[in-house]
Formats: C-alpha cells, sequence, structure tokens
C-alpha cells in the first residue's frame, strides 16, 4: 500500500529536474501520473522510467502557457484515468539579466513560464478538483478525500536575487497566490501549497558557459553552496520529497504555506 494509492496526478514540466524527481517519488508512493512537458522526448523518458520501476505513467506534451493545451492536458488526464487529485505545477524556467537590461520579451516569457502555466493548469483542473468536491459535500456532507495543488515558487523570491527581477516577480506571486486559492478552496478540502527550492542541482543551476541559455556562473554555484547550512547543493528528490508530502493525507491540515526546501539557506531558511 503507497499513500497516493489511486490517486492521479498532473505533474507539469515532468520531463527533467525536479519535475521528473517528482513523478517518480509520486508514482513510486502508488498515484498514476501525467507527465507533462513541452518536451516530447524527455516527458517520455520519464514515463518510460516510472512504468519500467513498475508504476503507471502517461507522458503529456502540452505547453500550458496557452489555456486551449491546459484544458487538453486535464482533459487527456480524465479520459485516460477517470479522475484527477493532485496538480503539480512545476513548469517553470529562468531567463537572467540585470534589470537595467531588462526587456519586455523576457519580462514575459518568464512571467509566462512560472506564473501563467499554473494558472491554466490549475484553472482547467477546477472542473474536476473543485466541481467533484462540491459534488461529494453535496451528497455526503464532505468531500471524499483531500486533493492537492503544489505550486513552485524559489528561494529568490524568499530572498531577493540580482538579474531576477523577472522570475522573483513570478515566483513571488506564486507565494501569494498560493495563499488566495488556499482560501478559495479549502471549503471544498483542496489543500494548496508551495514549495521554494533553494539551489538544486538541475540544467538551470548548472556551470554556465559562454552563451549558455541556463545556469550560472561556477563562482555564484560555490558561493550558494557555502551559504547552505546542510554543507551541500540540493539533490531534485530533495523537493520531491516534499512535494509528495504536500500531495499526500499527511498533509491533510497543511494549507497557504510556501515550504523552503533549501538545506537551511541563509536568509531563505
Ligand atoms: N533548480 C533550482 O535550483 C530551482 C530553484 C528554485 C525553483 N526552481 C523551480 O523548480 C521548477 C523546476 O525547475 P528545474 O530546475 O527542474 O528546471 P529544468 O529546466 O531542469 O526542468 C523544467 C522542465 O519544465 C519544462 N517546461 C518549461 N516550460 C514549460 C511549459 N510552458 N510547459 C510545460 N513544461 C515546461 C521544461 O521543458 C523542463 O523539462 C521550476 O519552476 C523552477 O523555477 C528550481
Amino acid at each position: 500500500m503507497g499513500r497516493l494509492d489511486n490517486r492521479v496526478a498532473v505533474v507539469t514540466g515532468g520531463g527533467r529536474g525536479i519535475g521528473r524527481a517528482t513523478c517518480i517519488r509520486l508514482a513510486a508512493d502508488g498515484a498514476v501520473v501525467v507527465v507533462n512537458d513541452i518536451d516530447d522526448a524527455p516527458a517520455t523518458e520519464t514515463a518510460a522510467l516510472i512504468t519500467s520501476a513498475g508504476g503507471r505513467a502517461l507522458p503529456v506534451v502540452a505547453n500550458t502557457v496557452d489555456m486551449a493545451q491546459a484544458r487538453a492536458l486535464i482533459d487527456t488526464a480524465i479520459s485516460e484515468f477517470g479522475s484527477l487529485d493532485i496538480v503539480v505545477n512545476n513548469a517553470g524556467t529562468t531567463r537572467d539579466k540585470m534589470f537595467h537590461g531588462l526587456d519586455d520579451p523576457l519580462f514575459d516569457l518568464v512571467m509566462d513560464a512560472n506564473l501563467k502555466t499554473a494558472f491554466h493548469t490549475t484553472l482547467a483542473a477546477m472542473p474536476y478538483l473543485r466541481d467533484t468536491a462540491k459534488a461529494e459535500i453535496k451528497q455526503n456532507g464532505r468531500p471524499d478525500h483531500h486533493r492537492k495543488i503544489v505550486l513552485t515558487s524559489s528561494v529568490a523570491a524568499l530572498m531577493g536575487n540580482p538579474g531576477q527581477f523577472n522570475y522573483t516577480a513570478a515566483k513571488g506571486a506564486v507565494i501569494a497566490v498560493t495563499k488566495t486559492l488556499a482560501r478559495e478552496l479549502g471549503p471544498f478540502g483542496i489543500n494548496v501549497n508551495a514549495v521554494a527550492p533553494g539551489f538544486i542541482e538541475t540544467r538551470l543551476t548548472a556551470a554556465k558557459q559562454q552563451g549558455d541559455t541556463y545556469g550560472i556562473p561556477e563562482e555564484m554555484r560555490m558561493m550558494a553552496r557555502a551559504m547552505i547550512a546542510l554543507g551541500r547543493l540540493g539533490e531534485p528528490e530533495d523537493v520531491a520529497n516534499v512535494t509528495a508530502f504536500l500531495a499526500s493525507p499527511d498533509s491533510d491540515f497543511v494549507s497557504g504555506v510556501t515550504v523552503p526546501v533549501t538545506g537551511g539557506q541563509l536568509g531563505g531558511m
């Protein structure tokens, strides 16, 4: 018996990094996982890793910046598996630039990838999370079980970070909307929480070479490590473990919070 047996989860950005580790962890806990990504090959690979370990997963390519694609993603989860219990809004990206050089396209791209994806995916899920719970409350006086929404903020939004005006705007908004959604959806037994990862080893934080789209300079990586109380950079599984807790019945009385997953990073908790 797993604590997520009979639960259906959708994870955005599940093809790589933290999203992939989250898909694998939710599946290990018993959930059926819809692995969403904009990129086909990594999503398919995550799903294959789950099925080869004996779990159930389905890759679905969609860019949830587009509302129609978000609806198609959620509709696929329903048509394939019949219900929806967990939405993990993990998709996100960075395009770092010092503020004086920022422009509208870079601002919009990062806001869209980190905030609009969560807005659209969560909105598309409402008929299956909120309306289903509402019908259960009408029939039985309470929802059958708690349903879970997890969003992804960042330690950058807790501390501020040079070069990340766009990213901290989006990730700060994630913290705020987590509180708002928790208040709106609590009466339906839907818990809404966020994780705020610190410095986690993925392509977003890999040592950046000249011309790379993602990554950060090696000296900043070393500085970040020096600020982490537990003395190491984080792994995607460190975040996945906390998300799995927030997706599980173990957190049924936790809502509206953003959990820093930082190894005790100075200034970011
Ligand atoms: N790595 C870190 O240190 C760190 C720290 C704080 C927050 N985060 C956040 O954690 C989340 C995962 O980051 P990661 O480090 O694993 O990055 P990653 O780049 O390794 O993985 C992100 C995945 O999301 C996908 N994606 C991007 N935009 C998408 C969209 N519009 N629709 C669907 N999929 C999309 C990408 O294709 C990629 O596979 C992001 O929200 C990121 O901002 C990461």
